[in-house]
């Protein structure tokens, strides 16, 4: 499989056409952002970490019957992927209270919530990615009905298997952002799930393992990401 042109450069990624019929392929960068890009850095070793976490997860999630895009893992920081029509939604599942959760209600972070919440923001940088509910994004045709449903279903089973996965490996899933595409009639999970797009504490001493540690300048950012990637035991 060759890379032919590049056909987008996210903050955290580059996508390439190809000459395979239906697949592109990611290379995961060490750039990060935050803020709706206020704030830039790079993290070293982070788009390796982010490659091989993200596809580690995926295989395990297919065996338990999530359908996703990745394909093959080309190198470390390279992965072949369904080519999918990404449905313009950050769908976010909150298991205990940080971030955004916690300000916008004025509870403390780390509070464990009675049931897992689900959410959604509108992927629009120019906007800030607003925050949107299911009847918004059905009225602005962002998805219909059906998608949403089978997103909804999908992403709280990915919570279920992930919350269990993580715990074993003494990490505590906090919550998590996720993206979905459209691939053959059928909704896939799509993008990354990596330190990038999730909060993971330790479980017993509640240490940040995330982007969180970059976000908030807390020092150890690299380690942060290798510690995710060495209790993953990740080859
Ligand atoms: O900032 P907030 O508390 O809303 O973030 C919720 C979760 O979504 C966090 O795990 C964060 O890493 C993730 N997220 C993301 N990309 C964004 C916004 C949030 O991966 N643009």
């Amino acid at each position: 499989m060759n890379k032919l042109e590049m056909l987008y450069e996210g903050k955290a990624k580059k996508v390439y056409i190809t000459d395979v019929e239906d697949t592109y392929i990611v290379d995961y960068k060490d750039d990060a952002t935050a803020f709706n890009g206020q704030k830039k850095g790079t993290i070293l070793g982070k788009g390796i970490v982010n490659n091989k976490m993200t596809n580690h997860i995926f295989r395990i999630l297919e065996k338990e019957g999530v359908p996703t895009h990745y394909i093959e893992e080309l190198s470390d920081r390279e992965t072949a992927v369904k080519k999918v029509e990404i449905v313009p939604l950050e769908v976010i599942i909150r298991n205990v209270s940080a971030g955004s959760f916690a300000k916008k209600l004025g509870i403390e972070e780390g509070r464990k919530l009675l049931a897992p919440t689900l959410e959604f923001s509108y992927k629009d940088d120019a906007l800030g990615d607003p925050f949107i509910n299911d009847y918004y994004a059905i009225a602005l045709g962002i998805a219909t009905r059906e998608e949403i449903d089978r997103i909804t279903e999908l992403v709280f089973k990915i919570n279920e298997i992930l919350c269990r996965y993580f715990a074993e490996c003494g990490i505590e899933l906090v919550d998590f952002k996720v993206e979905f595409g459209r691939y053959k009639g059928q909704i896939i999970l799509a993008d990354e799930i990596s330190p990038d797009t999730c909060r993971l504490w330790d479980i017993n001493t509640h240490e940040k393992l995330d982007k969180d540690r970059f976000r908030r300048d807390l020092g150890k950012v690299e380690d942060a990401y290798q510690e995710v990637f060495k209790r993953l035991g990740i080859k």
